[in-house]
């Protein structure tokens, strides 16, 4: 009997032991917060590996393959979750090929559907057989006459924020890193390319392999395939785009090699290799996408003048602020592109000079006043802070210009307190410290604290607080000057007042951002005023986007109908959002334009990526 209380003592002492062992367990990641936009278990379970075998059809506008995730798992986790949005399942198999259990959610209208794996005690990897939706989101398939070649389909693919599970099942959580490799099989006439080592080349055979060796989060995963030609821009830069399209984007985009060794200079080593963009067709939705080693733009930045380059600055500064420290959840979305929009603005400083970065500050900070007006005069008042909390929305929806802008200028104002050089040092060991981890404002903020507002009355000053958890601008907001865009003021508020004609208004030396400084600053404006300053400045037939864009403002709230024929082509041809959702907005204010804008939509949408089209839509209808 005594020997039997003994034995059942060391059972159960063995018992807790391995209890105690369960839960001090230490796996190879760190915890994350909470991320509302994901259903994964990214606690128990991890993904720390992909491999992806696709083969891309055309005809159906469905990806269909494999997707294998290697996983790190606590010992009590059973099951794998991953976020999948209108993914066809067929099969899941475990290790070396036994097929497992699973489940699918319910649909949530944000989130799409949990996808559940069960898991053996053992198992190191899953791997998903599916097929993609061709309404899915993420995707946008384009025929022959949507691309500028007219002769081959074309493909690409836009992740960030919540749309990689529409192609890839996935933990989609920005807090969560994978490395990854891929096969794509496709024509043998097209090429494809992701967010990874390419191939510069086609392949004889239509088969592409893709190797990501450094950690990414699944918003980064991107996928294009067209008619594309590469052409060598520098040591380890390039540009990709369809062959009529080519020489000029490399001479548009001849600052890009100078761009990334000033980058270097600024904030450390460039981690990903090789830095190339690819010039996508118009209907790509954003002006520029992060897509490591690959950024994806819009062709509206080859303006012809070299005057839109900024936008590479920002894709290439996510290389640092972004892809190597990444916003943990979305609502940490301006530790990604207020830092971007800061170190954009020093690299455009050190390559063309503070004149013109002080043009980009100032025509920024307007933008955020106005933002900042808007969001308050509709009651989103929390939306102005720079932590934001979009838990019970779509962050697409969420996202605004606050991120960018106040973001920017809360570093700026940091920069004016201790001075640049301590806060460039500061920004170097922050991007090398933090690397390929995410971060969030609360790390941040004891990081600041720690490593560089160690003086309390710096910190004070700073007023970190009121950035981050307050609305509006905080009083420290630093001053923006610009003797450039002083000039075009002084002008304007002559023919503001009536007291010049627009054709004596003095224009020498002006480049597209005093255009646009100008056009922003217009006020009291009329038909004939309207008239007269296309006569006299040509705007309707504007060949930039950018300016074209704020012209066609003034036009829908002047009802200038001479422009309407180029709205009118403008909003089929280009589908980018930030051109499309003010001019949308501004035409349904009133009934006949709002009836209009619903035509010129219903001939504009199919060349519309999802993300612009249900923003446009929720505007017209
Ligand atoms: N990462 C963003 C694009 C994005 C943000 C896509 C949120 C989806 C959700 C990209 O870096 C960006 O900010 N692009 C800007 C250009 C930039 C110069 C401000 C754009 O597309 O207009
Ligand atoms: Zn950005």
């Amino acid at each position: 009997m005594y020997k039997f209380c003994l034995v059942l003592l060391a059972l159960v002492l063995i018992g807790q032991g391995c209890n105690f062992n369960d839960q001090s367990e230490t796996t190879s990641f760190d915890k994350l917060s909470n991320d509302a936009h994901s259903f994964a278990n990214f606690n128990e379970v991890r993904t720390t590996h992909l491999n992806l075998d696709l083969a891309v059809d055309f005809e159906k506008k469905v990806l269909q393959g494999t997707a294998t995730w290697d996983i790190d798992k606590t010992k009590k986790a059973k099951e794998l979750i991953l976020d999948i949005g209108n993914l066809a399942i067929s099969k899941i198999t475990l290790d070396t090929g036994i097929a497992t259990q699973y489940t699918i959610g319910p649909v949530d209208s944000i989130k799409g559907q949990a996808l559940t794996i069960s898991l053996k005690p053992n198992t190191t990897s899953v791997t998903i057989h599916y097929s993609t939706s061709p309404q899915a989101k993420a995707l946008q398939w384009l025929t022959p006459a949507q691309t500028l070649g007219k002769v081959h389909p074309f493909l690409f693919s836009q992740s960030q924020a919540i749309l990689a599970r529409t192609w890839v099942p996935c933990q989609d959580a920005p807090g969560v890193k994978f490395t990854y490799e891929a096969t794509i099989k496709t024509d043998s006439n097209l090429l494809a390319l992701m967010s990874a080592e390419n191939d510069t080349m086609l392949s004889a055979n239509g088969i592409y392999h893709f190797k990501m060796d450094q950690p990414i989060s699944s918003y980064l995963l991107a996928l294009t395939v067209g008619d594309l030609k590469f052409a060598s821009t520098g040591r380890n830069s390039g540009i990709y785009a369809e062959p009529a399209m080519l020489d000029r984007a490399v001479w548009e985009l001849e600052s890009m090699q100078s761009m990334i060794d000033s980058a270097e200079a600024l904030y450390g080593p460039y981690a990903w290799g090789r830095y190339d963009v690819v010039i996508l067709p118009p209907s790509f939705p954003f002006g520029g996408m992060e897509n490591p080693r690959l950024t994806f733009a819009t062709p509206t930045i080859i303006a012809g003048d070299r005057s839109l380059v900024a936008l590479i600055a920002h894709e290439l500064a996510h290389s640092w602020s972004g892809n190597l420290v990444t916003n943990e959840t979305w609502n940490d979305f301006w530790l990604n592109e207020g830092f971007t929009v800061y170190f954009e603005q020093r690299i455009m400083e050190k390559i063309f000079g503070v004149p013109y970065a002080q043009m980009l500050t100032k025509l920024g900070m307007g933008d955020l006043e106005e933002t900042i007006e808007s969001l308050t005069a509709e009651g989103r008042i929390e939306d102005t802070h720079l932590f934001l909390n979009l838990d019970n929305q779509d962050p697409d929806d969420g996202l605004t210009d606050v991120a960018y802008e106040k973001g920017r200028f809360f570093l700026q104002t940091i920069e004016s307190v201790v001075g640049r050089t301590r806060f460039d040092a500061f920004l170097k060991k922050y991007f090398s410290e933090n690397k390929f981890k995410p971060m969030n404002t609360e790390r941040f903020v004891a990081y600041l604290n720690k490593n560089l507002l160690t003086d309390e009355q710096e910190k004070a000053d700073v007023k970190a607080a009121e950035w981050i958890y307050g609305p509006g601008m905080p009083d420290n907001a630093p001053e923006v000057n610009s003797a450039e865009l002083d000039r075009v003021e002084l002008a304007i508020a002559k023919f503001n007042n009536n007291r010049i004609k627009a054709k004596d208004i003095d224009i020498t030396g002006y480049t597209t951002h005093h255009w646009l400084y100008f056009l922003r600053a217009l006020k009291n404006l009329n038909l004939s005023k309207m008239a007269e300053l296309d006569a006299a400045f040509n705007f309707t037939a504007s060949g930039n986007s950018e300016i074209a864009c704020d012209w066609f403002k003034h036009c829908i709230d002047e009802s200038y109908k001479p422009a309407y024929p180029a709205i009118e082509t403008f909003l089929i041809q280009v589908g980018r959002r930030k051109f499309l959702t003010p001019l949308y907005e501004r035409l349904a204010k009133n009934k006949e334009d709002k009836l209009w804008a619903q035509k010129v939509f219903e001939k504009a949408k199919p060349g519309y990526h999802s993300v612009s089209y249900s923003t446009i839509k929720n505007i017209v209808y």
